[in-house]
């Protein structure tokens, strides 16, 4: 079910809906080679010349797999930024004054994926601000392995990213204050290793419903925990299904309780939480546009807030872009 279930991170309800479709009608779309043809056909043009039945399993040279895109206003488009050429920043819209916005996708970051998550956060952004908003696109390493061994890699892709970042800042002399990383799943856990890479230097990461399989009772240091920036922000959505469902950053969010979300529930029985877990996605990009919709009440529990005990004198925050740092502990909406 795992494996069915992830194909669909994140993909927006209608998409869903049109894979549901295809599904019904070709079966499961992971052992159906037209949806890999696709995939390839779609994507990454080095895609087909690699050979993953040799590297599965290993440990990749990360440089070689991940790719760097740069989104500005100035550059709707994006530009791929060559990581091997240091001098490459200045030929690009890169503006290390702006904030800097780090999205990093989920496991099987398939098209839809990128095309939903990335673009989503991404053009929101830079509708709402002058920013510099760079995607890693880290689905070649999702493409034919497994859930398991795409986790093994999950530190190295974290670690690849620190080292861009300093390229990017300067050895985080230039505009590493403005650095916010942003994660969805197994995404969330990639971030977390930047973050400990970079010995907290990073000023604050927002994680997307952190993936649970595998991450359950993983030691922190192992998994996001909020030592890896000096603010960690965490919604959750799909909690005890794709999504962990404990408190793991300074301030963590429960919409609906945190497990399953609204207009979700036949889309997730049928994808097991898929709907759910990408609706992170779609709350946080929502916040950037509009910031104060998400008002959330810090509250013992859901069931208390349910009973209306916390909503009077409790500490509140807007859940997303704009939330009060100044604020820890489990918030409800
Ligand atoms: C990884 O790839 C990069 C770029 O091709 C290369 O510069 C580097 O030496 C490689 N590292 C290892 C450990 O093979
Ligand atoms: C990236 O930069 C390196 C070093 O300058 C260069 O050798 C390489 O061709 C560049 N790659 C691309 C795709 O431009
Ligand atoms: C409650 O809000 C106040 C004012 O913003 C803040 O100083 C305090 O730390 C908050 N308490 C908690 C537990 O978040």
């Amino acid at each position: 079910m795992l494996v069915t279930s992830k194909y669909f991170t994140s993909c927006s309800n209608v998409v869903l809906l049109v894979i549901l479709q295809y599904i019904i009608l070709s079966g499961n779309c992971l052992e159906s080679g037209h949806g890999v043809d696709q995939l390839i056909k779609n994507q990454d043009l080095t895609l087909k010349e690699m050979d993953f039945f040799y590297v599965k399993l290993k440990i990749y040279n990360m440089s070689n797999h991940l790719s760097y895109w740069l989104y500005t206003r100035e550059q709707l488009h994006g530009q791929l930024l060559n990581m091997s050429d240091p001098s490459m920043i200045k030929s690009t819209n890169f503006n290390a004054k702006n904030p800097i916005k780090i999205l990093v996708h989920d496991w099987f970051g398939s098209f839809y994926e990128k095309e939903y998550f990335c673009s989503h956060i991404m053009k929101t952004y830079l509708h709402a601000k002058r920013c510099n908003v760079i995607c890693v696109d880290w689905k070649q390493l999702t493409y034919d392995l497994s859930y398991a061994s795409a986790k093994i890699n999950v530190k190295y892709i974290g670690y690849d990213i620190a080292k861009a970042l300093k390229i990017l800042t300067n050895n985080m002399k230039v505009g590493s204050k403005n650095i916010h990383l942003i994660g969805h799943g197994m995404g969330v856990h990639i971030v977390g290793y930047t973050g400990k890479k970079l010995n907290g230097q990073i000023s604050r990461i927002t994680g997307l419903d952190p993936a649970l399989p595998l991450y359950e009772d993983t030691d922190p240091k192992y998994r996001i925990n909020k030592n890896d920036a000096t603010f960690v922000d965490i919604i959750h959505t799909n909690g005890n299904s794709l999504g962990l469902f404990k408190s793991l950053g300074h301030i963590d969010f429960y919409p609906s309780g945190g497990r399953s979300q609204l207009n979700c529930k036949v889309l997730d029985k049928v994808t097991g939480g898929a709907c759910s877990h990408a609706k992170a996605i779609d709350y946080f990009a929502h916040s950037i546009l509009f910031k104060e919709e998400f008002k959330s009440f810090r509250c013992a529990s859901w069931r208390e807030f349910r009973m209306g005990e916390c909503s009077e004198f409790a500490n509140s925050t807007y859940m997303g872009e704009y939330v009060d740092k100044k604020q820890t502990g489990n918030y409800y909406l």
